[in-house]
């Protein structure tokens, strides 16, 4: 009985499984409330254009009400024909209130219609991200100000380098998150740019006042050219690529827990709750939640990579190609919000091994210092750091450690090597030397852990 609200100048039938190519429905129908907004708001602006009476607008509210119910009750029923969550969404309101219905796609399209669905969907969603994402630093921020005084080797290349302060090496992730709060926040003016009044490409046919449109939907602003409105899809690949970025910091962070919870490190223990066994093998825990999150980072950036790719070659203003960019926006957004809420959690429960990370802090970490410490006695560094390297070599020849070199040896080695020297290759000593800002010194520590407090109240 019904056929697509285009259909007026085709003789034929679409082919079905042309059809299924072409409708969205499966996909877009996650923007019905939204939707219905929109054409609530719409429906006002015709009125204000002289386009409807107050009792059509009227009428047209009420029925896009019922439709709003229809859909938060999941009772609204979808037909074979609905093309995409619009073609839905009128149709349901012809049913309602008659060809009065019809009036309601007046000096619109689809084309401004669903980039401005779009916009106010993710305008919408960025504040649940944010939110999970807060819980991600919050625990990071928790497990930093448990760390007290622990030390463990920072890495370089994945060799031990120096000491640092455990909470330091947790706020080493911290920042990344924030800045990608940051990027969110940053992003959202772009997004919330009203393409709708563009109509398919060249502007409504009808006077709306868009600004009045725009501020009635939540909008900052209007899009400032027809073709561009119809056409933008930057605020969704920016997006995308914060989700990316994201996820790649998700995943730098999964990756170290990985390690850490090998048998090789042993720095951390997931608990049971955030850990899986072996089908086959008794004795396994596996960090497979940590995992999946470096793998999700894979997924996000495959969105990101698939929207730049539709957008690369499409020429004014819009192309269907463009339907494709929901799916990305979705996804990557489901991906967070699945991955966030478990991270966190999982953050929160690890267990911190002090004396495995301790204990891996052995003397040859303390060797710049040492080289340091020659330099305040006057010697260049460059030279300072060709007598310790002596000194690592003869600890090495003899299978000694460091700070268990004979004082005789040393002083053979240089004569300012003598037990003052020795008494340098001390962790305490090395991250006490280190309060400068941004260092891992236990005080500059303190500061960064009020500085991560106060970027979370921010905002
Ligand atoms: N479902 C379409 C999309 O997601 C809506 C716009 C269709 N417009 C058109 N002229 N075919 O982009």
């Amino acid at each position: 009985a019904s056929s697509p609200l285009w259909a007026g100048r085709f003789e034929q039938p679409m082919d079905a499984a042309a059809w299924a190519l072409n409708a969205s429905l499966s996909v877009d129908r996650r923007l019905a409330l939204v939707d219905v907004r929109v054409n609530q708001v719409w429906a006002e602006a015709l009125e204000e254009a002289g386009v409807l009476s107050a009792a059509e607008r009227a009428a047209l509210v009420a029925g896009l009400e019922t439709l709003r119910q229809e859909f938060q009750s999941g009772n609204f029923v979808f037909q074979p024909t609905d093309e995409d969550i619009h073609t839905a969404v009128e149709r349901r309101l012809r049913e309602l209130v008659g060809p009065l219905g019809g009036k309601i796609a007046t000096g619109r399209s689809r084309n401004d219609l669903v980039a401005t669905d779009l916009r106010l969907w993710l305008m919408e969603q960025l504040g649940a991200l944010e939110g999970a994402l807060l819980e991600v630093q919050k625990a990071l921020l928790d497990q930093a100000e448990a760390s007290g005084d622990l030390y463990l080797p920072g890495y370089t290349h994945l060799q031990r380098a120096q000491p640092v302060l455990l909470a330091h090496w947790w706020l080493a992730y911290f920042w990344p998150l924030e800045r990608d709060r940051q990027r969110l926040g940053d992003l959202y003016p772009r997004i919330a740019v009203m393409p709708m009044g563009a109509a398919a490409l060249a502007g409504s046919g009808f006077p709306i006042d868009r600004e009045h449109l725009a501020r009635r939907l939540g909008f900052l602003a209007v899009a400032s050219n027809s073709l561009d409105a119809v056409a933008d899809r930057d605020f969704a690949a920016e997006f995308l690529f914060v989700a990316a970025m994201l996820g790649i910091h998700l995943s730098q962070l999964a990756e170290m827990v990985i390690l850490f919870c090998s048998q090789e490190f042993g720095f951390l223990e997931i608990p049971d709750a955030f850990a899986t066994g072996s089908s086959l093998m008794p004795q396994k825990k596996n960090p497979d939640l940590f995992e999946l999150t470096r793998a999700k980072a894979g997924t996000l950036l495959g969105h990101l990579t698939a929207l730049l790719a539709v957008l690369k070659g499409l020429p004014l203003a819009y192309n269907k190609d463009l339907q494709e960019d929901k799916a990305q926006v979705f996804g990557a957004m489901d991906t967070l919000l699945s991955v966030l809420p478990v991270l966190a959690a999982a953050i929160r429960a690890l267990r911190v091994r002090a004396e495995r990370m301790q204990g891996a802090v052995s003397a040859e970490l303390m060797a710049t210092d040492l080289a340091d410490y020659l330099v305040e006695q006057g010697l260049p560094f460059r030279e300072a750091h060709a007598v310790v390297g002596q000194v690592v070599r003869l600890a090495l020849a003899r299978g000694q450690s460091l700070d268990a070199l004979d004082q005789e040896a040393l002083l053979a080695i240089h004569p300012l090597l003598d037990e003052r020297a020795l008494a340098i290759l001390q962790p305490r000593h090395s991250l006490a030397r280190r309060n400068l800002s941004g260092g891992s010194g236990p005080l500059a520590v303190r500061t960064q852990l009020h500085a991560a407090r106060a970027a979370l109240l921010q905002r």
